[in-house]
């Protein structure tokens, strides 16, 4: 029996718990959560709303579950087999670089962490420690992305000739204490928001050779990005936004086109339009949150591997194309990458 327990547990804590308990009761008796921490008692237990819908825990039983406010009390007196951790970022380094020196298997939430050096250290504790680690880039296990992704490497509508994306949020002002509008804390819309489709545009081509970005900080700082990505055969741009009016709807959208074919990803589905006709290719009928949950306790019960997919490095690259980003939006100048 494998035990694990959730430290943080605001919006996506909780949407990792039902993902959990779902888990554990497809495979009886191999997993059990043992304990969850939070910063505080009150908060715990409150069912939450955030821009993926509203996170229900009101019929979850508990009654097994031990609560701590303390992480490394909780690694210490639980000692589970892996945790998840959904912390605010600022915490994301130390508390898997902790967790990790304990021997425990980690999940830890995006962006990996604040800076480079950061990202490193976590990679080095979990090698040091021989644990697994993987890291919360939850669109790499979109259906829709999934697929597009499928559709790129097979170069079934031929070479990708230019792919644009967009990600536009009311001002998230619901996380705990506000730590998401501090961009020393969440390293503003450009790392928070705008990560998912950096990483996207990372897996699908590499790194780029050069990012020129613009963005304001006019409402909130680091509240926007508008970027061109440089590399030499496909054109890349994109953009996110988190100043957008509080009833702006969520709204997010990628458009690839090919030699032959354009294709849209919005709203969890993918729609191909070729010259001749309009394709809407079958999904996976799962959401990407519980298939990345479910690849990782792959990874530990099982011994899977998921590298074709996600790996740590890989995702550090994306946390380097954002600083690069915010060092280009703050220099107005393009910035290559090393
Ligand atoms: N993959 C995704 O789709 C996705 C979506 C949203 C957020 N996230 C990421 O998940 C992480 C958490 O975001 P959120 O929206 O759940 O934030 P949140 O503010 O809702 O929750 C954070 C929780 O951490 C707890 N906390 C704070 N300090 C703590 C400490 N020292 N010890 C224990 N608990 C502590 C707080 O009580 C709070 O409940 C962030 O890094 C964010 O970027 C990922």
């Amino acid at each position: 029996m494998y035990r694990y327990a959730i430290i943080g547990f605001g919006g996506l804590g909780k949407l990792h718990l039902i993902n959990l308990l779902r888990l554990e009761s497809e495979r009886k008796g191999e997993l059990k959560l043992c304990a969850i921490c939070g910063a505080d008692k009150e908060t715990v237990l409150r069912n939450v709303s955030l821009n993926l819908g509203t996170v229900d825990i009101s019929d979850v039983d508990f009654s097994e579950c031990n609560f701590y406010t303390d992480y490394k009390e909780l690694i210490e007196k639980e000692r589970p087999d892996f945790i998840l951790s959904a912390l605010p970022t600022y915490l994301h380094e130390e508390a898997a670089v902790y967790a990790l020196s304990k021997g425990v298997h980690v999940f830890s939430e995006k962006p990996m962490a604040l800076t480079v050096k950061s990202c490193d250290n976590i990679i080095e504790a979990a090698k040091k420690n021989d644990r697994k680690l993987m890291i919360g880039q939850s669109l790499r296990f979109s259906p829709a992305i999934l697929k597009l992704k499928e559709i790129v490497d097979n170069e079934t509508y031929g070479k990708v000739c230019r792919y644009d994306f967009s990600r536009f949020s009311q001002t998230p002002t619901w996380s705990w204490n506000n730590w998401i509008l501090n961009p020393e804390l969440s390293g503003g819309c450009v790392m928070d928001l705008h990560i998912h489709d950096v990483d996207m545009v990372n897996w699908f081509f590499g790194k780029p050779k050069a990012v020129h970005a613009i963005g304001t900080s006019r409402k909130v700082p680091l509240e926007n990005v508008i970027v061109r990505y440089d590399y030499d055969d496909v054109l890349v741009t994109g953009s996110a936004d988190w100043s957008m009016s509080q009833k702006f709807p969520f709204n997010v959208r990628c458009i690839m086109n090919f030699e032959r074919a354009s294709a849209v990803v919005a709203d969890g589905k993918l729609i191909i339009y070729t010259d001749d006709e309009v394709i809407e290719p079958e999904l996976v009928n799962e959401k990407m949150h519980y298939l990345e949950i479910k690849a990782f306790v792959e990874m530990i019960l099982d011994g899977k591997s998921c590298d074709e997919i996600t790996t740590p490095e890989s995702v550090r690259d994306s946390v380097r194309i954002v600083l690069a980003e915010v060092e280009s939006i703050k220099t107005k100048k393009e910035v290559l990458i090393v």
